[in-house]
């Protein structure tokens, strides 16, 4: 029997969903941070973060745009849940993904988004699911927005890096006009706030993080994409 919750099986079936090479090294890289991170969450609130499914669902967390293929589908989230599920994984994983988000915390939210809401809220709860959110935003600010210095001075800089994103997203949904106060966008303050004492610059001096944020990058350029990722300065 395959362990599905091996790296080395998670990729394959990654690429045989169809989730291109530059997310998949996005997510290898959303992988290696989050086990940094849990291992800290661990350390620091007593309580043993399983690293099984942080590692699971970090490395699952975008399977879902295998289906949405646009980078500017939020919904991904929801569908990426019921993926896993079918695929035999746990619900703690199914809820990881769709959490990823962090910013959709009730069905409202959700289904203006194209979401399929099987919970009322798909806000992180468990750490599991905070770290694994946590994760992919500071690979987001850090190592495709580029704002290394911003990540360790500004609390904004989730802000800062989210606001072009849900910017854009609106208007794919047609969804009118979003600002610096949309609370999509103030959510993502508390996020910062609350996880970054978990997050030490170690981490990204790390030959494994280093490595992949490189093959992420070029893999992101050769598909096309501007990178670094657009960033609102002035907020
Ligand atoms: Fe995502
Ligand atoms: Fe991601």
């Amino acid at each position: 029997m395959e362990d599905i919750y091996s790296r080395k099986y998670i990729v394959n079936f990654l690429r045989e969903t169809g989730v291109l090479e530059y997310k998949i090294l996005h997510s290898i890289a959303v992988a290696v941070l989050a086990l940094k991170i849990a291992g800290k969450v661990s350390k620091d609130e007593n309580y043993l973060v399983d690293k099984k499914i942080v590692e699971a669902g970090a490395l699952l967390h975008d399977i879902g745009i295998s289906k949405t293929i646009d980078d500017l589908s939020p919904n991904h989230s929801s569908i990426g849940g019921e993926l896993v599920r079918a695929h035999n994984y746990s619900e703690e994983i199914a809820r990881c993904i769709e959490d990823h988000e962090y910013v959709i915390w009730s069905r409202e939210d959700g289904e203006k988004l194209d979401m399929i809401m099987i919970r009322e809220s798909f806000r992180p709860e468990t750490w599991e699911e905070k770290v694994v959110s946590y994760a992919d935003h500071v690979v987001f600010v850090y190592s495709e927005c580029n704002k290394v210095k911003d990540f360790w001075e500004d609390l904004r800089c989730l802000q800062k890096a989210s606001l072009p994103y849900w910017v854009d997203v609106f208007k794919k949904y047609f969804l009118g006009d979003l600002d610096a106060t949309h609370p999509f966008i103030v959510r993502q303050y508390g996020h910062q706030k609350e996880m970054k004492k978990f997050v030490d610059p170690s981490f990204f001096a790390d030959e494994e993080y280093k490595d992949i944020a490189e093959k992420m990058q070029k893999a992101q350029i050769e598909y096309g994409l501007k990178v670094p990722f657009a960033y609102a300065d002035e907020l």
